[in-house]
């Protein structure tokens, strides 16, 4: 095989066959198809976008260049959520608790920080001594104990997809529904659960700046994961806003643990009750309506709170921590915007927000980057809301006086202010199936 007439072929709009595609796929991995090649495949495929054919086929390639996680060891059907990107998505961290605390099982693999958005295991190793690297044995002790495990994912987890990723991030090829859907159902499938609850972001902060693209996006992986024989439902969210208060580390943390203490702000508690039902709908334990109950008795009753505890006493951290959030370090420098005018927010580009949180240190700014747990923004008024004079629009925190500086300059761009009331937002857009789209 050629890959010029492979590239040449989607170019023109053609289809490509399974054999081509693992060609190009194991070629990259291995090294003997080189960068330049494999970008001007990516951008035809950007331009010209993929059959349902093709686009299973590269998923299972994908999820088939490294390990396939068997969880076997793992009593019962496990279940995995996912979300496309966001700001201030803290969810997996309220999430699987309060599944736990129900009877699910969830062995879940994260992500580290990725550009502007957030990651779950750089958050979780904000809580001291918690491990996110821990031998195959130890993770299935803990899940069949606690009934819940989140761990960083491994090297071993879909290759290609590491590979192509960071080929896509510096070729403008990342936001291709095709690409998306299979860079992340690749690993999805990879990571071995039966379920996955898939949480599609749209709007200012996500890839999907449309509905109607972020739908297509959705119905597509949830085809993925149904043909794989995995049930698969699809959450779109609004990331107009960035999600709950909180965004950062260590205090994203905390917001995880007073919205388990049944104290959490309403769009992110919201988000949790859905998909810890839809998640527990999943594994059979009860409609969505008797499920959304479970999972409101599971926080007021401090079940889920217990269950994060243990799961972080089992993962070597300091669970004290989990029921004393003051215990949490705080950053030496903070600065309260304060606003000058009584006002509307009327709109917010989460994509600035984060950044502002990357560049206050709670990211990185290039690879290596050492993260800042105590850096971060709290987001007190979003849009829709009414601010007065003196109110606190938000607070910036850092470890470094000179990103504080630069950040609390910065994050005014991320807002636009104005004296008509905007239309409010939902924080919740639309559930996918297989057969359906439900719109809120
Ligand atoms: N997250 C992923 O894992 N892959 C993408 O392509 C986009 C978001």
């Amino acid at each position: 095989m050629i890959m010029y007439n492979v590239i040449d072929k989607k170019k023109k709009g053609g289809e490509l066959t399974r054999d081509e595609i693992e060609y190009f796929v194991n070629g990259y991995v291995n090294g003997d198809i080189p960068d330049y090649q494999v970008s001007a495949l990516l951008m035809a495929i950007y331009y010209k976008g993929m059959s349902d054919t093709e686009l299973l086929n590269l998923t299972d390639i994908m999820a088939k260049s490294g390990d396939m996680a068997d969880l076997s060891g793992i009593d019962g059907i496990k279940v995995d959520k996912h979300s496309t990107g966001g700001v201030g998505d803290k969810t997996t961290i309220a999430v699987a608790p309060i599944v736990a605390a129900c009877g699910g099982k969830v062995a879940k693999m994260s992500g580290r920080g990725l550009g502007f958005t957030g990651g779950t295991i750089d958050k979780l190793e904000s809580i001291p001594g918690f491990k996110t690297s821990i031998q195959k044995e130890e993770f299935f002790n803990i899940v069949n104990t606690t009934g819940l495990s989140v761990i960083g994912q491994s090297d071993k987890i879909a290759p290609a997809d590491k590979k192509l990723y960071a080929l896509r991030d510096v070729t403008a090829t990342v936001d291709s529904i095709p690409l998306i859907a299979a860079s992340i159902m690749s690993k999805k499938l990879a990571a071995g659960s039966d379920k996955i609850v898939l949480d599609v972001t749209t709007g200012t902060g996500a890839f999907m700046k449309n509905i109607d693209d972020a739908i297509t996006l959705a119905q597509k992986m949830v085809a993925i994961g149904e043909g794989a024989g995995r049930n698969t439902v699809a959450y779109i969210t609004n990331m107009d806003v960035p999600l709950g208060i909180a965004t950062g580390n260590n205090i994203e943390i905390i917001e995880a643990i007073e919205t388990l203490n049944g104290n959490g702000p309403d769009d992110f508690t919201e988000i949790c009750m859905n998909f810890s039902a839809a998640m527990l709908n999943l594994v059979g334990k009860g409609n969505m309506d008797e499920c959304i109950s479970m999972a409101g008795k599971a926080i007021k009753d401090k079940s889920a709170l217990g269950k994060l505890a243990e799961m972080v006493r089992m993962q070597s951290g300091d669970d004290r921590y989990i029921y004393n959030t003051s215990l949490f370090e705080k950053a030496p420098y903070s600065y309260k915007w304060i606003s000058g005018s009584d006002m509307y927010i009327m709109q917010m580009d989460t994509e600035e927000c984060g950044k502002t949180a990357v560049m206050l240190g709670a990211g990185r700014e290039v690879k290596d980057s050492e993260i800042d747990f105590t850096a971060g923004i709290k987001f007190y008024k979003k849009t829709g809301d009414y601010v007065k004079t003196g109110d606190i629009i938000a607070e910036l925190y850092s470890s470094s006086k000179e990103k504080l500086d630069k950040a609390s300059k910065y994050i005014k761009n991320a807002y636009k202010t104005g004296s008509r009331e905007p239309e409010k937002q939902k924080t919740i857009i639309a559930y996918i199936t297989r057969d359906s789209v439900i719109k809120y």
